[in-house]
């Protein structure tokens, strides 16, 4: 038992306090991590703000990266001190996704209940009661207890803030291009939504050796999009959004891209990827929108035109295998991850930049521990 720092919401839609929590050791199949650096993803905030009900009290982030300080029964102790990523979404290993291969679709994960394997958490306040951990890993707090399936050794020489990104961001958008969507080179790419994740397609369609078109309202984002290997541009208009499917399919040629990614979640923007596509082209939805929203497209052409919309859940991740891999195009300098970072934090200071984010003025922020 250690006292720690976290995070804590009440419960969905409700600001963050930092308090001081009591963290149990870690059991069989748990493994206790020193968080280093965690990222600020949106999914945070769709949280922070009550776009999703989830239960609490919980400790938010699911972007982080850490050191083994301490692993449970059963385990190798010689990992102890290994620098690793945290997946978001700890795979059960047992489920029929699992035994297929499909783990970011695992049926068994922990991670859907914010508790451990045994359906009980590590933490708890003070008083006794107990506090959930956003998807088993809630790593804005400076220790965890996670499942060791969550934990992905890191190669040497990976900074804290890009293992970090490599848990959500990154594996989300490039994993869409690479592994979802299969983008062949030479294919033309649009990419609506220039966060962390959507500038993460933008490496990803560079990997891929596609064309690529971005989109988003901010300028600083295009000209970040740009630095990232961006050939095109779209200012959007947000109260004109016929303007940007046409200046994709105008800055497409061909009729519009080959693929359209989403990668902000909206109805608006979901529909735009969709009208912006050419017969036979692919619209790849990334962002996640609000629980119940609903969004529209005209079934007549798609159908007659044999487009195809794709729903990309975590860049279709196997984080054993792709981390690493992805780990590696950093080191290489094929994947410029660390330009995605435009801040840096302590803890205390997350709900500012919960503030920037959901102003659409942040990149990504990374909160780093001591
Ligand atoms: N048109 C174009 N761009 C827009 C529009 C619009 N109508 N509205 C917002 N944007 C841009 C913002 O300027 C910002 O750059 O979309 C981007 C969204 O980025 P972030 O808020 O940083 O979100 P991110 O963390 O990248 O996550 C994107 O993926 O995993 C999901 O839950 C996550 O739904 C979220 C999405
Ligand atoms: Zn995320």
């Amino acid at each position: 038992m250690r006292e720690i720092r976290g995070a804590v919401i009440e419960a969905a839609g409700r600001p963050t306090s930092i308090e001081t929590l009591r963290l149990d050791d870690p059991r069989p199949g748990e493994v206790l991590v020193r968080m280093t650096a965690s990222g600020v993803c949106h999914s945070d905030l769709h949280v922070r703000d009550g776009d999703w009900e989830r239960p609490g009290p919980i400790v938010l982030g699911h972007e982080g990266a850490g050191v083994i300080e301490a692993v449970g029964a059963g385990l190798d102790p010689s990992v102890v001190g290994r620098a690793v990523a945290l997946s978001w979404y700890a795979p059960c290993l047992r489920c029929r996704e699992c035994q297929r291969g499909r783990q970011w679709l695992c049926q068994g994960s922990p991670s859907l209940r914010h508790r451990q394997a045994d359906g009980t958490t590590r933490l708890e306040r003070a008083d006794g009661s107990p506090v959930l951990a956003y998807l088993s890993i809630g790593t804005f707090a400076e220790a965890q207890v996670v499942p060791a399936t969550a934990v992905v050794p890191m190669p040497d020489g990976v900074p804290p803030e890009v293992a970090a990104l490599i848990g959500c961001g990154v594996s989300t958008g490039v994993g869409a291009v690479l592994k979802t969507a299969e983008v062949p080179a030479g294919s033309t790419v649009a990419i609506i939504g220039l966060g962390g994740v959507g500038l993460s397609c933008v490496m990803g369609a560079v990997l891929a050796g596609a064309g690529r078109i971005v989109v988003d309202v901010s300028r600083a984002k295009l000209d970040l999009a740009g630095e990232l290997g961006a050939t095109h541009w779209v200012q959007a208009d947000p109260s004109n959004p016929q303007a940007t499917v046409d200046g994709i399919r105008g800055a497409a040629g061909d009729g519009g891209p080959d693929f359209v990614f989403e990668a902000i979640g909206t109805p608006t923007t979901i529909a735009q990827a969709v009208a912006a596509l050419p017969p036979g082209g692919t619209a790849v939805l990334v962002g996640l929108t609000r629980f119940g929203e609903v969004a529209s497209f005209e079934p007549f052409p798609f159908v007659d035109g044999g487009r195809r919309i794709l729903g990309s859940n975590y860049g279709s991740a196997v984080a054993a295998i792709d981390f690493p891999r992805y780990a590696d195009a950093y080191l290489a300098g094929r994947l410029p991850i660390e330009r995605l970072i435009d801040r840096r934090l302590p803890l205390d200071d997350l709900e500012d930049a919960f503030d920037r984010l959901r102003a659409g003025q942040a990149a990504r922020q990374v909160v780093v521990f001591d």
